[in-house]
């Protein structure tokens, strides 16, 4: 065996004035896996993460809650924090950039930079609010669009039509933040000389540390010239003050990804084990991996690496960059219900599900990742519980029932035990690379080959057969062997999983080593279910409180740190004839039941005057008495597309108001209102 790697991962630093979604869940996830996989190997590996607590967006939402930004910093963390345990993100430290260690980080790196002839400063004219004492960032600026007119504009582009321009161009300019007509005021500005890295960049970006698709990316930046980089913002500003300029603090991604080196030191201090010097000294022999979406490339290929060289300190290993997650084949949407929160997914499904669906979908490359939820349940359904946990389910009962519960019979099909080891090299060069989706594929392999032998063998006829007790053992023992092998090569995805087939096998953690051993005369503990199937109800439900979460939060008087928060409006102007094109007709309930199998939902038989609907509909919280529904009207949208769902078709959708719950409430016409009458 050769040395075990040390190695450092990180996932990007939440911004700490939002919520945890699925999007960023894609990052955490798919880290988690990586680091998971390298651990089960041996390696000495370590997952820092921490909250990004800086910079103007915090500053002003925490004035907005009437609490000081420390505490809105603490609040998040504690949020994100039993979000990501939750999700079984298990990193090994979860910190905040806004703590001493980053302080003295950033002040050193920062020094150094400066004392290298690396930093300069000048003069920049820039809008300021006279009214709240701050300058703009381009993103509190609105106005009209100096290209087509549009209104409401942010400082730096148009969503209409598209422009980018300065903020100094806009018609009309107002602050965000007060309203106020902003005015021009000069103040000093301190620089990153990016440029001094140009040859090191070149160099770097092209020395196997990105994707191909990353570097061809930057080449374009690095190729048309690098620009220096303002590090430096004024007062009011929730940041570090910068060293030796009172008034002026770190722009908040200066300090964001010394925040990395800043977890890692923290947990320096209790872990013993540890070196800090020996991690980021320049010439480390310690690996560095830092998983990112393709939104924050520039900061972590460009200026990032940059820094480290400047101030010097080792470079990263590799930068591992990932594409976003729509869900349904659109970017998340509040009004579709599709904008998920980590917490809101929690309250209606396990996490594992989620995470084998994302494994069995993610490659190596930038793409986007789709969240198509019927996918999503057909896949984790057929996968996890149809063919891995069944092998277990099938085999465990005739192995307590007829030998008690020990496992005999030696190697009853040397064919696929040979066939899994030789599958093993493969499965781990996938994971090694972050093709989780290979990996996924292999081991989905080989389940079917071993569900397909299983069948063959047929072991529920031979148990009723005499004299074929020996031969029953003999394959469910295999079956279980086999299963063990497959749980192994899951563990990094599926770790409760893992850890309860570890219970039931009565074996110590499984490591990857362990796929090379087999279980003979060995004592099974009882069988319990290892996981059940997804019930699309909880989809639909964990849906339904993503709009709930929508109606909740108002809009948002200035935009969140991603910006994604702000640019889904709760119900946009719509025409005259996008109204007219909805069918809305007085509907009468002809049948109301329950939906066995969904806790949700209501099956409706309506009356609409000349034919009768099926609809589904997600109101049963507020109607536990179904029948009571039936012979009362009420409003429907008649002309909705038929939507295909596990229990049937439902054929359009009834109207109730209310935040959920009990609280839904059925609309209803007056009375003398007639079935399948239209509202004009
Ligand atoms: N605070 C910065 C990162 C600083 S790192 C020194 C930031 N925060 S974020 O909260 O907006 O995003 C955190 C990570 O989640 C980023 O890598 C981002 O790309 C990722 N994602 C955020 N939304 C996402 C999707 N919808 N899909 C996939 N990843 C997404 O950026
Ligand atoms: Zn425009």
């Amino acid at each position: 065996m050769s040395e075990p790697r040390q190695i450092l991962v990180t996932s990007a630093l939440p911004y700490a004035n939002g919520s945890i979604h699925l999007g960023h869940m894609l990052e955490y996830i798919q880290t988690d896996m990586w680091v998971r996989f390298q651990k089960l190997r041996g390696n000495q590996c370590t997952y820092v993460c921490a909250d990004d607590a800086h910079g103007s967006a915090i500053m002003l939402r925490a004035e907005k809650e009437g609490i000081t930004p420390e505490q809105l910093i603490a609040d998040v963390q504690a949020e994100h924090s039993s979000d990501f345990a939750e999700f079984l993100v298990d990193f090994d430290n979860f910190h905040s950039t806004h703590s001493d260690e980053n302080r003295e980080l950033s002040s050193m790196i920062y020094t150094r930079l400066r004392d290298a002839g690396h930093i300069a400063n000048r003069s920049v004219t820039q809008y300021f609010d006279p009214e709240k004492g701050m300058f703009l960032a381009d993103r509190f600026i609105k106005g009209t669009c100096p290209k087509c007119a549009a209104e409401d504009q942010y400082g730096d582009n148009c969503e209409k039509c598209g422009a980018t321009y300065a903020p100094t161009e806009l018609k009309n300019p107002k602050s965000a933040i007060s309203g106020a007509t902003p005015v021009l005021k000069d103040s000093k500005h301190f620089f990153f000389k990016l440029p001094d890295f140009q040859a090191m960049l070149q160099q770097w970006t092209r020395s196997g540390t990105l994707q191909d698709a990353v570097a061809n990316k930057l080449a374009e930046w690095l190729d048309s010239g690098l620009q220096e980089w303002d590090i430096s913002r004024d007062a009011p500003y929730f940041g570090f003050e910068i060293p030796d300029e009172p008034g002026k603090y770190f722009y908040v991604w200066l300090d964001a990804p010394i925040g990395y080196m800043a977890s890692f030191k923290n947990l320096c201090a209790r872990r013993p084990e540890l070196d800090f010097d020996a991690y980021w000294k320049a010439d480390s022999t310690t690996e560095l991996y830092h998983f990112i979406g393709k939104d924050i490339v520039n900061f972590h290929a460009l200026f990032w690496p940059a820094m480290l060289e400047g101030a010097g300190l080792r470079k990263p290993t590799a930068i591992n960059v990932h594409g976003y997650l729509t869900v349904n084949g659109a970017k998340m949407s509040k009004s579709r219900g599709t904008f998920i929160k980590a917490r809101t997914y929690l309250d209606h499904l396990a996490p594992e599900y989620l995470r084998y669906y994302y494994a069995a979908k993610l490659g190596r490359g930038v793409d986007d990742l789709d969240l198509n939820l019927e996918d999503f349940i057909q896949k984790v359904n057929s996968d996890l519980v149809g063919k891995v946990v069944n092998i277990a389910s099938r085999c465990a009962g005739f192995i307590h029932k007829g030998n008690a519960g020990v496992m005999v019979g030696g190697d009853a099909a040397p064919e696929l035990t040979e066939a899994f080891a030789a599958a093993a090299p493969s499965i781990a060069e996938a994971y090694e690379a972050r093709d989780f989706a290979r990996a996924m594929r292999e081991i989905m392999a080989l389940a079917d080959r071993a569900n397909a032998w299983i069948a063959d063998k047929a072991p529920w006829s031979l148990a009723k057969q005499e004299g074929k007790q020996d031969e029953v053992q003999a394959i469910c023992a295999q079956g279980v062997n086999l299963f063990r092998q497959l749980v192994i090569f899951l563990k990094p995805v599926l770790p409760v999983l893992a850890a309860d087939a570890e219970a039931f096998l009565n074996v110590a953690p499984l490591r990857w080593d362990d796929h090379q051993s087999r279980l003979e005369n060995h004592q099974l503990n009882a069988f319990k279910p290892l996981m059940s199937r997804i019930e699309p109800a909880k989809v639909e439900a964990m849906i339904a409180a993503s709009k709930e979460d929508l109606l909740a939060s108002q809009a948002p008087s200035a935009p969140a740190g991603n910006g994604e928060l702000s640019k889904d409006p709760l119900a946009a102007e719509i025409e005259f004839d996008t109204f007219a094109a909805v069918d809305l007709r007085v509907a009468l309930i002809v049948k109301a039941e329950a939906v066995p199998g969904a806790d949700k939902l209501l099956q409706l038989t309506l009356d609409i005057g000349d034919e009768r609907r099926n609809v589904f509909s997600g109101i049963k919280s507020a109607y536990p008495d179904p029948s009571l529904l039936e012979g009362r009207l009420t409003m429907m949208v008649a002309n909705l597309k038929p939507r295909k769902m596990r229990f049937g078709i439902s054929e359009g959708m009834v109207m109730a108001a209310g935040p959920g719950g009990e609280e839904i409430y059925l609309l209803s016409p007056d009375s003398g209102a007639k079935p399948g009458q239209r509202i004009k």
